[in-house]
């Protein structure tokens, strides 16, 4: 006999519409713990997964299938055919080269803007309505792209940018003054990696300027001691790399906090990857990052918070750097 049987005069649908569908493109090392993570926050109802390695792909979605009893009801499908990606919310784009020891993000660039052409235009054929979040490296510059291929308005074309950076940044504070990071407030901007520029005077715990206060040895901070943190937040995927070959965790949970705001509509403020041009005395049409309000239609707005003389130069600076290589590109 049937498990359930339906009460006389119901009125079922067929079928129900998925709420949140999440598409990630590469289901390698950051395209799984953006995929993982996705799924342990209970972000989605529809996980696809596209790649260009078939049994990697079939492996990966029936080892996250099988975790069926301990997740929330999520459709996992996945196929190296872009139709499996049909009418997602978001697009993750974690496809494409990596960094070996020692390699710059930039060197990336010719390998990975390749693999964009042939993705991005099929995305966008099957999810006329996303929103796209770029991961692959050197991500500021593969988001400008992503926005160029796809026509998208701004709005719904992000890049993670130095969200993750941010993170190392107030990882490390907070593990100075032993308060939660989450206290720890602060934002990195610009290029994601060598020429991010942390935001010294927005970088408070409780409200204090971290400048005002001692961490938990006694010690004070001076400008000089905050740039040595700002060398080890840039080293920290370098060294990262060389110990583990790639990063993926941070960059999963970092990726998943904007999915969280961008599906749920929180409107919270994260640095992320975002059109520039107008912005800070920014000239050139880069993408980077800037405190960005996050909702369901993507980027709400750029926030105008406090920045020194010092701070809006390095940021323009970061804008050239990233122009000079965006440039000379050719697609
Ligand atoms: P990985 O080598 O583990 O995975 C890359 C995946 O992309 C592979 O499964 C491969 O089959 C797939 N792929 C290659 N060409 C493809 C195509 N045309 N279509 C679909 N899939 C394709 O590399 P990993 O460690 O996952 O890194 C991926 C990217 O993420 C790299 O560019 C890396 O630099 C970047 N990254 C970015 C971070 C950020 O903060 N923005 C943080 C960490 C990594
Ligand atoms: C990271 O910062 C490599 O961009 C990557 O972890």
């Amino acid at each position: 006999k049937p498990l359930f049987v339906k009460i006389p005069g119901s009125d079922l649908p067929t079928q129900i519409e998925t709420r949140f569908k999440v598409t990630v493109v590469g289901v390698g090392n950051v395209g799984m713990a953006c995929a993982q993570t996705c799924l342990t926050e209970d972000l989605v109802d529809e996980l696809a997964l596209v790649d260009i390695q078939a049994d990697k792909l079939r492996g990966e979605m029936l080892d996250l299938q099988h975790a069926a009893a301990f997740l929330p009801r999520v459709k996992i499908v996945a196929d190296t055919d872009y139709a499996i990606s049909a009418g997602s919310d978001i697009c993750i784009v974690t496809a494409g080269a990596r960094q070996r020891e020692g390699e710059s993000r930039p060197s990336l660039l010719g390998r990975n803007l390749t693999l964009f052409k042939s993705i991005i235009p099929q995305l966008v054929h099957y999810s006329p309505n996303a929103i796209l979040l770029i991961v692959s490296n050197p991500v500021d510059i593969l988001t400008y792209v992503s926005w160029k291929l796809s026509g998208f308005p701004p709005n719904r074309v992000i890049g993670t940018g130095t969200n993750l950076d941010s993170s190392r940044l107030r990882f490390l504070i907070a593990d100075k003054f032993d308060v939660n990071a989450h206290n720890v407030h602060g934002y990195m901007v610009g290029e994601h990696g060598d020429s991010s520029v942390p935001l010294w005077s927005t970088l408070t715990l409780a409200n204090v300027p971290v400048l005002n206060v001692r961490d938990k040895n006694g010690v004070s901070y001076s400008k000089e001691s905050l740039q040595e943190l700002h060398r080890t937040v840039v080293e920290s995927a370098y060294e990262v790399i060389k110990l583990k070959g790639y990063t993926s965790w941070a960059i999963g949970y970092s990726t998943a906090s904007l999915v969280k705001s961008l599906l749920r509509d929180q409107r919270r403020i994260y640095p992320v990857s975002v059109r520039a041009k107008g912005f800070y005395g920014i000239e050139n049409e880069v993408y980077l990052s800037l405190p960005s309000q996050l909702g369901r239609a993507g980027v709400l707005g750029v926030a105008n918070v406090k920045m020194g003389e010092e701070e809006m130069q390095k940021l323009q600076q970061s804008a050239k750097t990233i122009w000079k290589l965006q440039s000379e590109l050719e697609f």
